[in-house]
């Protein structure tokens, strides 16, 4: 068997990166090489480092291993990043510029024209907006990055819809877990039997990442789906899964069965490509009236499918209904796991 590529993941002791050490245990291309944080874990055995927060076992390979200081020196080509953006703004760069392959889940870069943000089964083809960045010049490093943690269960839900029928507008309330926000996140004091009804800057995130995702891609640049999108974000007390609530209307006209046979033969390029982290279906649509419910369907797909129920007719836009995804999974580790996937099968990884 060829030997595996080694990987290193940067902000590797918070959510995201625990969650990346966990999907990378048994992964049949990628093996963790390095690990980097703050240089409050930097030299310390990573499992004293780390407070873990997984199901599962901390691999023990892992935990012997030392958290490295986070710089490119000794890295790794290929780097998971899960920093927050103010760090991520100034690191991601500079492993960019000396040669690394920067797979982001931060919000630091997914704005800027040059750095494709991609959903693979969506917007594969932006992918190729890599060739027009500087640091691929200069030293073959890239950034590519996968969306918000919000955005991208709802673009799964209306990536079908947008390709079948064309998306008018977009209406989307959601109620975000806790674990959204990091470890060790919200205060229990805060968040207990209470709903906080601001997430800083994610409403923004949401609107101007769902454009950019279901855009098109034209030479050097995205230009954005032509369609207005409002979201409403809120935080509640669920550990994991992000639901929304989401009314849309719709270019043609369609019944039930056409959305709803829509999302369940959603199939796209992971599929095709038979990629390690690709869910069998990427979206799927629950005839319950109760469902999807964080507790019951999050982990659908290993975590990487976006379950949808209750559609109905909306009485202002045309049809409203429920999506919800993995955060840390789908909407985090998971989804730049896929991307990874992706770029080596497309050779960008050699
Ligand atoms: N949680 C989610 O559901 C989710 C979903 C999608 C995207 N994201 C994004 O992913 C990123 C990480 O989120 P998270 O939830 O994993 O956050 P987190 O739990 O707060 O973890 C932050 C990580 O960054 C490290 N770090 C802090 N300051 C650093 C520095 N100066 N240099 C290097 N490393 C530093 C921390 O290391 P120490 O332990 O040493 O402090 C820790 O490993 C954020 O941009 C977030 O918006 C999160």
């Amino acid at each position: 068997m060829p030997s595996k590529i080694p990987v290193g993941i940067l902000g590797a002791t918070g959510v995201v990166g625990q969650r990346f050490v966990q999907m990378l245990e048994h992964h049949p291309w990628f093996a963790v090489a390095w690990l980097a944080a703050s240089d409050r874990s930097e030299g310390r055995p990573y499992g004293d480092a780390v407070r873990w927060r997984m199901k599962t076992p901390l691999p023990p390979v892992v935990a012997e291993m030392r958290v490295a200081q986070a710089s490119p020196d000794g890295a790794p080509k290929v780097i998971f990043a899960a920093l927050d953006a103010a760090i991520a703004a100034d690191l991601e760069p500079r492993f960019a510029d000396a040669g690394c392959a920067v797979v982001s889940n931060s919000s630091a870069l997914r704005m800027k024209s040059d750095v494709p943000l991609v959903i693979p089964e969506v917007n594969a083809d932006h992918v190729k907006l890599l060739e027009c960045q500087s640091w691929r010049r200069k030293s073959h490093g890239f950034v590519v990055t996968n969306p918000n943690c919000s955005a991208i269960g709802l673009v799964m839900a209306l990536a079908p819809l947008h390709q079948q029928l064309g998306i008018e507008t977009v209406m989307a309330v959601t109620m975000q877990a806790v674990s959204g926000a990091g470890y060790p996140g919200v205060a229990s004091l805060d968040i207990l039997g209470n709903v906080i009804p601001y997430i800083a800057k994610e409403e923004e995130k949401m609107e101007e990442e769902t454009l950019k995702l279901l855009g098109k891609l034209d030479g050097s640049k995205v230009i954005p789906a032509p369609f207005g999108m409002s979201a409403h974000c809120n935080r509640v007390a669920v550990e994991d899964g992000h639901t929304e609530s989401v009314s849309v209307k719709l270019k043609k006209k369609a019944g039930p069965e056409e959305i709803i046979k829509s999302w369940n033969e959603f199939r796209s390029v992971p599929q095709q490509l038979q990629l390690p982290s690709a869910p069998e279906q990427p979206v799927q649509y629950l005839g319950s009236a109760d469902r999807p419910q964080p507790r019951f369907d999050v982990d659908a797909g290993r975590g990487m499918t976006a379950s949808v129920g209750r559609l109905r007719p909306c009485s202002v836009l045309d049809w409203k209904f429920t999506v919800l995804s993995h955060n840390t999974i789908r909407g985090a580790a998971g989804a730049a796991l896929l991307n990874a996937e992706l770029l080596k099968v497309r050779g960008y990884l050699d």
